[in-house]
């Protein structure tokens, strides 16, 4: 290098480096779209956020096609997140850094990403901050853990029972319908792991971290302000009429 260039480069102020930074993080997302474009993209490139939302807004496409492959959906969408480096991108490790215990004893959530077709949304619990028994309506979940672990617990539907009953709670009565529910899995999920559910299996899910745990859930479609989600009172003691897996649960219909 001559003694003027390096002079030059010497030169070069912390502003610049920062413009050119930012320029190589452009020029990384144009050779990804590129790559894409190309068919170059596979299981194991490494994505930044824009290139990440590119592909997913690809693939949630799919939920308007008749019939919907939800398994085939949620497969693809597994493999894109774990294609991602999440603690790397600049907005999700944003908030990481921005982390604070603010709701005790219930988790801490992040919009990252929400349009119509689809939502990312960042979780982060302390140990034992339960999620109880709920469902996602007509929606399909993938969620990512990124560090610690979590036990989850996924249902399905198996029938609706004609038993109601009304439960007063201070000045409100409610009706609670009762239904039986399968479960379909029971498993510690740790970082780098994958879980699944879809409008028709595993639609039903409970989550108990058991340390300090984030992750990423892309909920497709988007919540809306029409979405109804079922909290369930389970009970998870004993089997529904001792069938292994099926357990009586009890929801709020009005
Ligand atoms: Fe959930």
């Amino acid at each position: 290098m001559s003694d003027f260039k390096r002079r030059e480069f010497i030169k070069l102020s912390a502003l610049g480096f920062a413009s050119i930074a930012l320029q190589l993080n452009a020029l990384t997302t144009y050779a990804q779209q590129a790559n894409a474009h190309l068919g170059k993209w596979n299981a194991n490139t490494i994505l930044n956020w824009d290139a990440f939302l590119q592909q997913l807004t690809k693939l949630a496409k799919s939920q308007h096609e008749m019939p919907w492959n939800q398994k085939q959906y949620t497969n693809q969408v597994k493999q894109l997140l774990l294609s991602c480096n999440f603690p790397e991108f600049e907005n999700v490790k944003k908030e990481i850094d921005a982390y604070e215990n603010k709701r005790p004893n219930w988790f801490e959530s992040a919009n990252l990403h929400h349009e119509v077709d689809f939502q990312v949304s960042l979780f982060q619990f302390e140990k034992g901050e339960y999620i109880p028994h709920h469902d996602h309506p007509n929606m399909t979940g993938v969620l990512n853990v990124v560090s610690g672990n979590l036990l989850t617990k996924n249902y399905s539907i198996e029938k609706q029972l004609n038993t109601t009953r009304e439960v007063i709670n201070g000045d409100k009565t409610y009706t609670m319908k009762k239904c039986v529910i399968r479960e379909v899995e029971n498993e510690i999920l740790k970082g780098g792991d994958v879980g699944i559910l879809t409008a028709n299996e595993g639609n039903i899910h409970s989550i108990m971290p058991n340390e300090f745990t984030q992750m990423i859930d892309v909920f497709t479609p988007a919540y809306h302000s029409e979405t109804n989600a079922l909290w369930y009172n389970v009970n998870e003691a004993d089997n529904y009429q001792d069938q292994k897996f099926l357990f009586e649960a009890e929801y709020a219909i009005s």
